[in-house]
C-alpha cells in the first residue's frame, strides 16, 4: 500500500478545514499540510451559507453584548470561556478574510454593512449579499494557493484514523478516481468535516454531510458532546430542504399562517425588553420559530401542500429593487427549485434540519480527548452554541476556531516523532475490510437507499422538533435494527473508478452510528433545553441537566451516555430575553 506523510493532514476543505491550513502555514512554514475532502474544496458545504457571519462591528455593540446574545440563545449551555474568546477573535477573523479577498457588502458611506439576525439584539451580522459563505470559500480557498506547502487531496474519502501509541497519526483514505486505498500519515490531525444532517430527510444540508468526522472520532474513542441538539432551521423549501435565509426576515420578510395572519405575535418568543433598535418578531431564535410552526400546525392553521404542511414567507412588500440588491440568492432559488417568483408570490416553506450544535468534544484550541486528534467547525463542539446556535455564529465560528485549531495543530506537530511503522498494518486492515464488505461481497440481503430511507423516516418521527421518551425509544430500537440489517448490505457497483455507490454504503454506515447517538442522548437529557423539547418533560431542569451530554462508543452496543459540567465565567443562567 502506498503511504504519503505530512506534519499537518486536514480532514475536510470547507471554510474551518482551509482556515485551519492557513494557520498551520502561518504558524510554522516549514510544516508540510495535507488537505483530504471527498468534494474539491469549493464545493464544501460552507459555499451554501447564505445571510452572513456575526462579529461586532457597530458602536453601540459590545464584546459583552454578542457573548450574552450567544450564551442565552444557547440556553445556557454554551462553554462561556469558549463564548469569550469567540466574540474577542471574531471581529479580528473578519477583517482578515477582507484583506484575504472577502467582498463584505458596503454601507453608502463605506463601512461595512451589517443586517439583523435571528437572537441578536444588535445588528452584527457582516454579509455579501445573500451569498456569503460562496464569498468566504472563495476568498479562503485562493489564500490556500499562496502557502507551497499545503497538498490538496480533492476527491478523497477518508475511511478510518490511524491511532497508534495513544496518538491519532493519520488516516486510511480512498481516492474516487482510482480507488486506490491509501494510508496519508500526519503527525497531528484536523477533522472539519461538517455535521450530519442527513440523518434527517428534510434538510438544508447537502447531500454531503453524513457526519463521517464525528463517526471517524466516535469509533476512535473521542466522546461526541450535546448531540441531542439539532437545530431546526424555520424557513426551508418544502421537499429540497434548500434554505431560504433568514436574511430575507431580516430584510423585512413576514411569516403567514393560512389565514395570513403574522402568527409569530401569538407565541412566546422570549421575555420582551426594549432593545436599542426595534426587531420583528420573525427575528425571534430558531428554536422557538420552529416550535410556533409546530404550534400552527397543531391548530390547523398551516396550509397543506404536497410535500407537507407549510406557512408562508411573504418578502412581496419589500419590492423588486430590494429584493435584488439585498436577497438576490433566495430570488435565484426561488425561480429555480420552487418555480415561483418571490418578487409576486409567497414562498411556502417549513422547518428543516439545519445544523449540529453538538460534535466532537474540544477544548478552545480544538484538540480533542486523543492527542494528536484537533476539530473545528461544524464537526466539533467547543462548544459556542449551547443548545441552540444563534444565526450567524457558525461562520464566524469557523474562522476563530479553524484557526485556532492550526496553530494549535501546528505546534503539537512541531515537538512529535514521524508517525510510527505500526501503522501501516492498521491501513492495510482497513483496506482488508473495504474489499471484504463491501468490493468482493455479493451476498448481502440489504441495499444502501432503503436502509438510508428507513433511517431518516425514523429520526423525523421520534427526533424531531419535539419529542418524548416512548417516540425516542422507537427510534432507538428502529436504528438498531437497521445498523444490524447494515450487517447484510451489499453495492452492486464493484468497479474502483469513482464508485459512488461504495462512498454512499460508506456514509451509511456513519449515518447510522450518529443517528444512534442523537437517539441516545436525547433519552438521557430528561428536560427542554433551547432546540431539544420533550413533550415528558416541558421544562429546563438546571439543577440535574445544566451538563454536557459525552456519548462514547461502548462494546456493549448502545453508547455510553456520561454528563461533564459547563463552564460559567460571567453569566449565570438566567431567563432568555428577546427584544420586541
Ligand atoms: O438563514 C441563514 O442564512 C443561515 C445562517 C446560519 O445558519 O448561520
Amino acid at each position: 500500500m502506498d503511504q504519503v506523510v505530512h506534519d499537518v493532514l486536514l480532514v475536510g476543505g470547507g471554510g474551518a478545514g482551509l482556515r485551519a491550513a492557513i494557520a498551520v502555514a502561518e504558524t510554522n512554514p516549514g510544516l508540510s499540510v495535507g488537505v483530504v475532502s471527498k468534494v474539491y474544496p469549493m464545493r464544501s458545504h460552507t459555499v451554501s451559507a447564505e445571510g452572513g457571519a456575526a462579529a461586532v462591528i457597530r458602536p453601540e455593540d459590545s464584546l459583552e453584548a454578542h457573548a450574552y446574545d450567544t450564551i442565552s440563545g444557547g440556553d445556557w449551555l454554551c462553554d462561556q470561556d469558549a463564548v469569550e474568546a469567540f466574540v474577542r477573535e471574531a471581529p479580528k477573523e473578519m477583517v482578515q478574510l477582507e484583506h484575504w479577498g472577502c467582498p463584505w457588502s458596503r454601507q453608502p458611506d463605506g463601512h461595512v454593512a451589517t443586517r439583523p439576525f435571528g437572537g441578536m439584539k444588535i445588528e452584527r451580522t457582516w454579509h455579501a449579499a445573500d451569498k456569503t459563505g460562496f464569498h468566504m470559500l472563495h476568498a479562503l480557498f485562493q489564500t490556500t494557493l499562496r502557502y507551497p506547502p499545503i497538498a490538496r487531496y480533492d476527491e478523497w474519502f477518508v475511511t478510518r484514523l490511524l491511532v497508534d501509541d495513544g496518538r491519532c497519526q493519520g488516516v486510511v483514505a480512498i481516492e474516487l478516481a482510482t480507488g486506490k486505498v491509501q494510508a496519508l500519515l500526519a503527525k497531528a490531525v484536523i477533522i472539519c468535516s461538517g455535521g450530519g444532517g442527513k440523518v434527517f430527510r428534510f434538510t438544508t444540508n447537502a447531500n454531503i454531510k453524513t457526519g463521517d468526522g464525528m463517526a471517524l472520532a466516535y469509533r476512535a474513542g473521542v466522546p461526541l458532546k450535546d448531540m441531542e441538539f439539532v437545530q431546526y432551521h424555520p424557513t426551508g423549501l418544502p421537499f429540497t430542504g434548500i434554505l431560504i435565509t433568514e436574511a430575507a426576515r431580516a430584510e423585512g420578510g413576514w411569516l403567514l399562517n393560512k389565514d395570513g395572519y403574522r402568527y409569530l405575535q401569538d407565541y412566546d418568543l422570549g421575555v420582551p425588553e426594549p432593545t436599542p433598535v426595534k426587531r420583528s418578531m420573525e427575528l425571534g431564535p430558531r428554536d422557538r420559530l420552529s416550535q410556533a410552526f409546530m404550534g400552527e400546525r397543531q391548530a390547523g392553521r398551516t396550509i397543506s401542500s404536497q410535500y407537507g404542511d407549510v406557512v408562508h414567507l411573504d418578502v412581496r412588500h419589500l419590492g423588486e429593487a430590494k429584493i435584488d440588491k439585498k436577497i438576490p440568492f433566495v430570488r435565484e432559488l426561488c425561480i429555480k427549485y420552487q418555480k415561483i417568483d418571490p418578487v409576486k408570490e409567497m414562498i411556502p416553506v417549513r422547518p428543516v434540519v439545519h445544523y449540529m450544535m453538538g460534535g466532537i468534544q474540544t477544548d478552545l484550541e480544538g484538540a480533542t480527548l486523543l492527542p494528536g486528534l484537533f476539530a473545528a467547525g461544524e464537526v466539533a463542539c467547543v462548544s459556542i452554541n449551547g443548545a441552540n446556535r444563534l444565526g450567524s455564529n457558525s461562520l464566524t465560528e469557523l474562522l476563530v476556531f479553524g484557526a485556532r485549531a492550526g496553530r494549535a495543530a501546528a505546534q503539537f506537530a512541531g515537538s512529535q516523532a514521524a508517525p510510527s511503522s505500526a501503522l501501516m498494518a492498521q491501513a492495510e486492515d482497513e483496506e482488508r475490510r473495504l474489499y471484504r464488505d463491501f468490493l468482493q461481497n455479493s451476498g448481502g440481503s440489504e441495499r444502501v437507499s432503503p436502509l438510508r430511507d428507513e433511517m431518516q423516516d425514523a429520526m423525523e418521527e421520534g427526533v424531531g422538533i419535539y419529542r418524548d421518551e416512548e417516540g425516542l425509544l422507537q427510534a432507538e430500537d428502529k436504528i438498531r435494527e437497521l445498523k444490524e440489517r447494515f450487517q447484510s448490505v451489499s453495492i452492486d457497483d464493484k468497479s474502483l473508478t469513482f464508485n459512488t455507490e461504495l462512498i454512499s454504503v460508506l456514509e451509511l454506515e456513519n449515518l447510522l452510528d450518529l443517528s444512534e447517538v442523537v437517539v441516545s442522548s436525547a433519552l438521557a437529557r430528561k428536560e427542554s433545553r433551547g432546540a431539544h423539547q420533550r413533550t415528558d418533560h416541558p421544562d429546563r431542569d438546571d439543577d440535574n441537566y445544566l451538563a454536557h451530554t459525552m456519548a462514547y462508543r461502548s462494546d456493549e452496543g448502545a453508547p455510553r451516555i456520561e454528563f461533564a459540567p459547563v463552564t460559567i465565567t460571567q453569566w449565570p443562567p438566567g431567563e432568555r430575553i428577546y427584544g420586541s
